[in-house]
């Protein structure tokens, strides 16, 4: 099949070297000509792992090429995938214009049969204002064209967007329209030859869904956040309490880590999204405000641990900081909680030393020219005459170190792990002053074993 994916971020670059694997031929379009070009050298302008070869074998095979060029976008593909970003709004919404533009521009120029598929996520109602956005500029140019306009949300994680794609838990095609889902279904079909995991529903419905979706994760993050906040003061262990509840069938051990509060591009912009949405309708929805709420007080959790620690004055102090990605796999750092704890640390007059194996680039994007921060080139190189090391991101090579260079290396043999990677009593055996999220018992030696 012929495939058009406009936008080549993370969602559209993976969509489209996944379809092309298939044999499918795929041209991605993008307005930014610095991503084309990279592309088009053979690089990649995002960290995704294993999508540099599914990108390079695909493009040799001539079935994924790149272009900045609406036109050709348009004339290729009889699919139009729509994959740009609809970033959070000064009042949380989804703002909807990269999505509408993009519909514009296919209404503007289509001359034959066209499926629109919206895969970027956005609220309930936005397949009408496609529908509408290409009805108006076909009506401009005076001409009647067929043209069907279909949901499909996306639910790869970045980090492992490939696995995800090449096998989906489920695909979600929401639409009436009996070809295009006829379409879909054949352009689908490679990825579900197992068992069928296609789901067609209502376009509202399959619009909804992936919001609903990912508010149930981040519901689950903050609120195993807030009981770790809670274990804390009680004497017990979060990391146990996980262990006990997730093995009920009914719960499962998933999206249960208690952290450093929720990042990326996802979580934070849908559950504002979906609570904006709501609103509009008069519709409360309690316990997504809460969770909300709760993540941008866990973001802080790190900061709060420090100063009860050091004093709320951190003049003078040095912080090794791993981790950088709003998590593992991915050097996106929108919305990452690292941010914030910078942020904070240099408000107080400290400063940091920077280790991330991919996200230091964008890192130095994001700080700009900050004297405050500096940026390590390992994780042992950042430990070097810091008072503490913060982690903040648990990428695999922080999940063994070197315990001993730990101790030597910084001036205070202090750890603060925001995501529970280590065990307290083992770094307590090496000497070490830790803090964790919610792992007050553990750190008692009467809870040694608890869970052995
Ligand atoms: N990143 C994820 O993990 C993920 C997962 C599921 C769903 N989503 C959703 O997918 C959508 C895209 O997310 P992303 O992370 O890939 O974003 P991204 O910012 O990485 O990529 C979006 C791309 O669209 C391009 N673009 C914007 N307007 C355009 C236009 N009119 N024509 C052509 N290109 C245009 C931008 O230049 C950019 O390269 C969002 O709605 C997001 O919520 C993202």
């Amino acid at each position: 099949m012929k495939v058009t994916v406009v936008g080549s971020g993370y969602v559209g670059l993976v969509t489209g070297a996944c379809l092309a694997e298939m044999g499918n031929h795929v041209l991605c379009m993008d307005l930014d000509e610095r991503k084309i070009q990279v592309l088009r050298e053979g690089g990649l302008p995002i960290h995704e792992p294993g999508l540099l070869e599914v990108v390079q074998r695909n493009v040799a095979a001539k079935r994924l090429e790149f272009t900045t060029d609406v036109d050709a976008a348009v004339r290729h593909g009889t699919l139009q995938f729509i994959a740009v970003g609809t970033p959070p709004d000064e009042d949380g919404s989804a703002d909807l214009s990269h999505v509408v533009a993009a519909a514009r521009a296919i209404g503007e120029r289509m001359t034959d049969y066209k499926v629109i598929v919206d895969k970027s996520t956005v609220p309930v109602g936005t397949a009408d204002r496609v529908r509408e956005a290409v009805a108006q500029a076909l009506a401009a140019r005076g001409m009647e064209l067929e043209f069907a306009v279909v949901s499909n949300p996306e639910f790869l994680k970045e980090g492992a967007a490939v696995e995800d794609f090449m096998r989906p838990d489920r695909i979600i095609v929401g639409g009436d329209d009996e070809r295009a889902l006829l379409l879909m279904r054949a352009l689908y079909a490679p990825f579900v030859r197992s068992r069928d995991r296609l789901l067609v529903m209502d376009v509202r419905s399959a619009e909804f869904t992936k919001y609903a979706a990912n508010a149930m994760l981040a519901t689950r993050i903050s609120f195993m956040n807030e009981l770790a906040l809670l274990a804390e003061k009680v004497g017990a262990d979060i990391e146990r309490v996980r262990l006990g509840m997730g093995s009920d069938p009914r719960i499962g051990y998933s999206f249960l880590y208690a952290g450093a509060g929720y990042g990326g591009s996802c979580f934070p912009k849908d559950v504002k999204a979906l609570l904006h949405a709501a609103a509009v309708q008069g519709q409360a929805l309690r316990v997504l405000d809460a969770v909300e709420r709760a993540n941008d007080q866990q973001k802080l959790v790190l900061v709060d641990k420090i100063t009860a620690r050091f004093g709320a004055d951190l003049a003078g102090r040095v912080f090794a900081l791993w981790g950088l990605a709003f998590k593992p796999g991915t050097d996106d750092m929108r919305e990452a909680p690292s941010r914030v704890l910078v942020q904070q640390l240099l408000a107080r007059g400290a400063r940091v030393v920077a280790y991330d194996p991919v996200a230091m680039d964008e890192a130095r994007r994001v700080f700009g020219d900050n004297p405050g921060i500096r940026y390590a080139d390992s994780a042992a190189a950042a430990l070097q005459d810091a008072d503490a090391l913060v982690l903040i991101t648990e990428w695999r090579e922080f999940k063994s170190p070197d315990f001993d260079a730990l101790r030597t290396q910084l001036r205070q043999p202090v750890v603060f792990d925001g995501r529970n990677l280590f065990e307290p009593a083992l770094m307590r055996a090496m000497g070490l002053e830790y803090h964790g999220i919610g792992r007050s018992a553990a750190a008692q030696p009467a809870g040694e074993g608890a869970a052995s």
